[in-house]
């Protein structure tokens, strides 16, 4: 469960905060769509949920963990928990495609054959086995954000936080991406996708949907 309290959120040296008073409760297994213009603060909002932020005031709740009381070394037991699509990959690009997805499963304690079946499994599913041992960098944006998203379900995290997932694929690449952000294939995590392209909210039925606001929040179904 995510919840947020009262979270304003203020960058140093900015006049504006870039979330203001934002109240947010998201059940367990609920599939969110947060939309708004560039510079609304989804990626904003995102990185509190993974730590990656503090809030100026308020509390950011995630399973029940406070992470303005969390100590700095208990964080990494938190990021486990969780799969992280960035809005820029951050891959390994020296790295193969196999080895970056290897990595988020070796970090949650996935070894050898288990770890291997997996790795190719959610390649399969990205379409990119064939791509699996060539450096990452050397991949197009579109196949490297393919490459993030299946570095991030390959651990199955309860807590799967996408930051414009689809902002590189053509439309059947995103079709296909959000099909494996949602049900089975994530096994009853929430998913919190960030996104300002109207046309993927149609695609997952029952979704909610929170608009940002230059930092404000309202929530649209
Ligand atoms: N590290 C930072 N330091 C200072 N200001 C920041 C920082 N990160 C974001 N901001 C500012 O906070 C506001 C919200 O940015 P954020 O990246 O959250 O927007 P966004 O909704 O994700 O936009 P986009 O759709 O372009 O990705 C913007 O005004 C941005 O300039
Ligand atoms: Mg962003």
């Amino acid at each position: 469960m995510i919840r947020l309290e009262g979270v304003t959120k203020k960058y140093l040296g900015r006049p504006d905060a870039a979330l203001k008073d934002i109240n947010l409760l998201v059940p367990p297994g609920e599939f969110v769509y947060l939309t708004g213009p560039s510079g609304a603060g989804k990626t904003t909002l995102l990185r509190l949920l993974f730590g990656a932020e503090l809030p100026t005031s308020g509390r950011v709740l995630v399973g029940g963990t406070d992470l303005g009381r969390l100590p700095p070394r208990k964080l990494p037991l938190l990021r486990r928990r969780l799969g992280v699509v960035f809005q820029d990959f951050r891959l390994l690009p020296q790295q193969s495609v196999f080895e970056n997805v290897a990595l988020s499963l070796h970090v949650a304690g996935v070894r050898d054959a288990a770890l291997v079946r997996r790795v190719l499994e959610v390649l399969a599913q990205v379409k990119l086995l064939e791509q699996s041992d060539v450096p990452a960098g050397t991949l197009s944006g579109g196949e490297q954000q393919r490459v993030a998203l299946a570095r991030a379900l390959a651990p199955s995290p309860g807590l799967i936080l996408a930051d414009e997932p689809t902002g590189n694929l053509d439309p059947d690449n995103a079709l296909m991406i959000m099909r494996m952000l949602v049900g089975d294939y994530v096994g009853g995590a929430t998913v919190l996708v960030a996104t300002h392209d109207p046309t993927l909210l149609s695609l997952v039925k029952g979704a909610k949907v929170i608009h940002l606001s230059s930092g404000r929040l309202e929530e649209r179904s």
